[in-house]
This record gives C-alpha cells, structure tokens and sequence, in this order.
C-alpha cells in the first residue's frame, strides 16, 4: 500500500530536507518539533530550497506552493495519530532517539513504519524503545537529502519482511533509489566514505599539505565530487568525529580521525552550518600545512582504503556487490563504485598496492587473507553470470 501520510521527527538541516523531498513527491508530510524556533529554522530552510528550485528553472511556482502546502508543521504529539510512515530525524542522541521511539510506539497507528535517519546509532536499540521493533527500521538519507539519491534501508534482525517492503517502495515513491544493508556499525556507505576520508586526512597531516590541494587532486584524479575537507565542511565536523568515533570503537584504528577536527570542532567550527570549518565561507583553506601533494600516491591510499572497507561489507554479507557499488555512486557521488575500481585495475594488481601500502604507510592497508586467495585463484569478486549448457549436455 502506497503511504498517504508522512511524518518527519526534527526540523534540523536534514529533517526539514527530507520533508521537503516527501511533500516534492505528492506525499503529506506533518514535520514535528518540540519548540517553535526549531520549527520556524526549518521552515525557513525549506522556503530557500524551494524559492531556490524556482530561481533555477526546476520548479514552476504553483509547483513549489504546492509542495510547501503539504508540509504541516506541528508541535502537537496528536497529529502522529494518523500517520503511516515516520522518520525519527532528531540529534543524533541515543537517549533522545529512544525517548522519540517510545512516543512513536504509543502515538502512531499499529501498521506504521517507524524509521530513523540516524547516520551512526544502533537501529535496533531505538527498535526496542519502540515497543514493536518488527516496524523499525534505518531509513539513512545522505547529504544534501535532496540532492543525493539514495537511501540506505537498515534492516535489523527484527525488522520484519514487510516493513522493509513498504521502505523501499516508499523510498521509490519519493524519488528516491534505496539499497537494502544489513545492520551494521556505520551501515554501509559512512564505512567507505569515512574510510576514504580518513585517509586523505591522514596524508595531509603527514606531508604537511594544502588542504585545498589535497580536495583539488582527489576531485580530478579520483573524480569524486568532494575531497575529505569539502566533505567535512558539508557533513558537519562534529558529525565526522561522532561517526567516527563510533567506527573506530567498532572496527579500530583504520576509522581514527585526525585531532584537528575535534580541535575545530571544539573551536566551534563545524563546517557550512557554522559559517566555516575547513574553509572560511569565501574558501579560502586553513592554514594547516602548504606543501604539494604527490596526487597517485593520495589518489591510491584514498581508494585503496575505500576499496578495502567495501571488501570487508562484501565478507560479512551488508549488501550485494552490485548495490555497494550502486550506493557509493548514489549515496557520494563516486563516478565508480569501489569493487568495480578493483576489478578494473585487477584483482591481483589491488592485491600488491595494498601491500605495499601495508609496508609504507600502515599495517592498516594488509589485505585480507580472502583477499589473497581470491585474487591467486582468480576468483571474481561477485558471481559471474553461469555458463549456458551445452546442448545434449547432462
Ligand atoms: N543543499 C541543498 N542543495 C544543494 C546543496 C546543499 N548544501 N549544494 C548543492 N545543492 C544542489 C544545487 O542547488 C543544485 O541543484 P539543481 O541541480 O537543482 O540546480 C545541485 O545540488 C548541484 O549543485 P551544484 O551544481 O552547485 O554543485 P555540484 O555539481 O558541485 O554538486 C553536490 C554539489 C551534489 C553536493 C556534489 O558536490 C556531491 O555529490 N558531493 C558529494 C556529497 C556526498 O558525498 N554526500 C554524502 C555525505 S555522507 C552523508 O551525508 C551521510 C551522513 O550520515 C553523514
């Protein structure tokens, strides 16, 4: 069944996005905050992304008055009597997201879909606040959410077979491509992606480059749209050292981020919100170091770390190899996904970067013993299509 109504938890800078998506695709949408201001923020993001989309053409205006007209903003726990379909998009808060599941356990309709954007928390913790944890599950948007196209569906293993059913339809519905990824810390995508963004830092740090030649040579070398600073600055620094701070306590020290972020972060620089992180508003880069940067070697160490973190989502069964690539091209922009990078360059050529790179820079890079074999037996990384029978064969 189609979703006739939504509900957005949290007018924040994804909230109030995610709001605008649902209600862009014909979807009535009550977004909910607990004061006014929070509410009013939201609102007022909304208006410019609309008034935006209008200014470039890509909406008409009865389009985008439309849209804003199926948006209902509340402070009311009532209106989420009705609703078929919720996203829980409040900080990112253990504690404060059980306390939303809780309500949403007790006030929604018992067919509703409970889902959280949450980027780094445990979905089957604010599963069970909820009470019905067969209903919950991650509904991970990326970045600006109205932009990136997908959605990471989080299944955990309570959710049952039809909520994650009504998700990914839902996800289409609103124009959305969902990819469906086992529970995991980190879920799929911020695994890769921080990774990624980890390692650029780390060399950065190391060689004492610029930090707008280390974004500048992985936009034209890797050609990913971001390199890890401009990254940082839109995600949010405080994000960044939250997400992987989770990583590194889940998977160790590959996720250590670099202590300038927490030091900015302490500064109170967090990025585009803040009005400067990485960069001033005007882009001009911190001074944190001017040497050049050596671009195959980044470039490498960036996908080499990437490549490795999808190996390892590939072994533990969080997603297809088809929908991991998809993700990263969906979720981040990447112009490849990280397996068929692998696979272009081959297997066993991947294999001897990666030790390589395990002896210079950090046993971190030590390629799996899987990886190994794989690659000295030839072994695809996803399964080939099967050999059609020969006629008269057995
Ligand atoms: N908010 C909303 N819309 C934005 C935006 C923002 N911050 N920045 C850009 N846009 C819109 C523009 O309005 C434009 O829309 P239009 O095509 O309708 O006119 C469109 O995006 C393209 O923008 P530009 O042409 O100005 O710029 P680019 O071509 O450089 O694209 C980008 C911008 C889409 C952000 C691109 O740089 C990109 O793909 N970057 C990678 C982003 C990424 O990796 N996101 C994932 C982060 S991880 C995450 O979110 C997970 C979470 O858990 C932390």
């Amino acid at each position: 069944m189609a979703v006739q109504q939504a509900a957005v938890i949290g007018a924040g800078t994804m909230g109030a996005e995610i709001a605008l998506v649902i209600a862009e695709h014909g979807v009535p949408v009550v977004l909910k905050e607990i004061a006014p201001q929070y509410l009013e923020r939201g609102l007022r993001q909304i208006d410019a992304l609309l008034q935006r989309r209008v200014e470039r053409g890509r909406l008409r205006t009865e389009e985008a008055q439309a849209a804003r007209a199926r948006i209902h903003p509340t402070l009311e726990e009532q209106a989420l009597t009705t609703v078929d379909f919720v996203i829980e998009a409040v900080p990112e808060q253990l504690a404060l997201k059980q306390a939303v599941f809780r309500d949403l356990g007790r006030l929604t309709p018992p067919h509703a879909v409970l889902a959280t954007n949450t980027s780094s928390l445990p979905v089957h913790e604010l599963a069970q606040a909820s009470g019905r944890p067969a209903n919950v599950i991650g509904f991970h948007f990326f970045n600006p959410a109205s932009v990136m196209r997908l959605v990471e569906v989080v299944v955990t293993a309570e959710t049952a077979e039809a909520t994650v059913a009504t998700a990914l339809a839902f996800a289409r519905q609103i124009g959305k491509l969902p990819v469906r990824v086992r529970e995991c810390p980190g879920f799929l995508v911020n695994r890769i992606l921080v990774a990624g963004m980890v390692e650029g830092m780390r060399y950065q740090q190391e060689q004492r480059a610029a930090l707008d030649a280390v974004d500048r040579a992985l936009r034209e070398q890797a050609r990913v749209p971001m390199g890890p600073f401009q990254l940082a600055d839109l995600v949010g620094l405080d994000i960044v050292a939250e997400i992987g701070g989770i990583l590194e306590a889940a998977y160790g020290e590959r996720f250590q981020v670099p202590p300038i972020v927490r030091e900015l972060v302490a500064q109170g620089r967090l990025g585009q919100k803040s009005g400067g992180g990485f960069y001033q508003p005007d882009g001009t880069p911190l001074p944190l170091g001017d040497q050049p940067v050596e671009g195959e070697q980044l470039v490498q160490r960036v996908l080499a770390a990437g490549f490795l973190e999808a190996y390892r989502c590939l072994e533990e069964g969080i997603a297809s190899p088809d929908e991991i690539d998809l993700a990263m091209q969906a979720g981040a922009g990447w112009p490849l996904g990280p397996l068929t990078w692998a696979e272009q360059q081959g297997l066993p050529r991947v294999v001897a970067l990666l030790q390589r790179l395990a002896a210079t820079v950090g046993p971190r890079f030590t390629p799996p013993a899987s990886l190994v074999e794989r690659a000295a037996r030839g072994e695809p990384l996803r399964p080939q299509p099967t050999d059609t029978p020969r006629s008269g064969g057995a």
